[in-house]
C-alpha cells in the first residue's frame, strides 16, 4: 500500500520556531514516530513525504537515524494541507490504485491502525479512521449563541488514516480545484462529489499534535506505551 504523508505545515498554533513536526516527543521528533510506526506496518510499502523544501535536510538527518528500510520519496508542500496532498497524489508512481494518507502530526497511530485501513480500502472506494464523539457538540452562530444540538449518535471525530482509490480522488481533487472548494480532509472532497467513505474504527489515543498541550498528553501516551 501507498502511504503519503502530509507533513508541509508550519505549525502557527503550536507556536514554535519551525514546522512542529521537527519537535520532540519522547525523545524523538514527531515526525520519527509517524515513520516509524508506518515502518511498522506490514501494509505499507511505500511512503511519501510531502514537506517545504526547507525542511528537507531536517527530514533526512531524521530518517537516516531510524534506518528506515522501505522506499521514501520526498514531495513539494503546497501553502494549504488540500494542496499539499495534491501535489502527492501527482507524485504517486503509475501503478498506485489505493492510497492511504496519514498526516505527520498524527504521530501516535498504531502500526495495527495502518494495517486495517490499508485492508478495508481494497473493498470500498474511501475510508477514514474515526472515533465517536464524547462532548455534546453545539453548533453555534457568529454571536455566541448555540443553534442547535446535533444528535450525538451520529457523530464521529475524523482522524487518518484516511485511504482512497487514486483514480477517484484524483478527479475530486481536481473537482475541488474547479470549484473552489477549501476542506480540511480529503474525504470531504469526496462526501461532495457524492461518493460514498466509510468508516474505520479509528484510536482514542491519535491525536492531532496541534498545540503545546497535545505535546504533553503525546509524551504521557509514549511514556506509557513502552511500560
Ligand atoms: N500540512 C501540509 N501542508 C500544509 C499545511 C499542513 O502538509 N500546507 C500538514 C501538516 O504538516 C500536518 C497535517 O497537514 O501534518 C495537518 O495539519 P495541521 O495539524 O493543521 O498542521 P499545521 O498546518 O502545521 O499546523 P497549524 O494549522 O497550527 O499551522
Ligand atoms: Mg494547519
Amino acid at each position: 500500500m501507498y502511504l503519503l504523508i502530509p507533513a508541509a505545515g508550519s505549525g502557527k498554533r503550536m507556536g514554535a520556531d519551525r514546522n512542529k513536526l521537527l519537535l520532540q516527543v519522547h525523545s524523538k521528533s514527531l515526525i520519527a514516530w509517524t515513520l516509524l510506526a508506518a515502518e511498522a506496518a506490514s501494509s505499507i510499502s511505500w511512503i511519501g513525504i510531502i514537506s517545504q523544501p526547507h525542511d528537507w535536510e531536517d527530514f533526512k538527518g531524521i530518517i537516516a537515524n531510524l534506518k528506515i528500510s522501505k522506499p521514501i520519496e520526498f514531495i513539494s508542500g503546497g501553502s494549504t494541507r488540500q494542496e499539499s496532498v495534491y501535489n502527492g497524489l501527482q507524485a504517486l508512481p503509475a501503478n498506485a490504485n489505493q492510497v492511504l494518507i496519514h498526516d505527520g502530526a498524527r504521530c501516535l497511530a498504531t502500526p495495527d491502525l495502518f494495517n486495517a485501513c490499508a485492508e478495508a480500502i481494497l473493498h470500498c472506494p474511501g475510508l477514514i479512521a474515526a472515533v465517536p464523539v464524547k462532548d455534546t457538540i453545539k453548533v453555534v452562530d457568529a454571536s455566541g449563541i448555540i443553534q442547535s444540538t446535533p444528535d450525538r449518535e451520529q457523530l464521529w471525530a475524523a482522524q487518518t488514516p484516511q485511504g482512497f482509490d487514486v483514480k477517484l480522488l484524483k478527479q475530486c481533487h481536481a473537482e475541488g480545484v474547479r470549484q473552489g472548494w477549501e476542506v480540511t480532509d480529503d474525504a470531504a472532497l469526496f462526501e461532495r462529489c457524492g461518493i460514498e467513505v466509510r468508516i474505520v474504527m479509528g484510536e482514542e489515543t491519535n491525536l492531532k499534535v496541534t498545540t503545546p498541550q497535545d505535546l504533553a498528553i503525546a509524551e504521557f501516551i509514549l511514556s506509557h506505551r513502552e511500560q
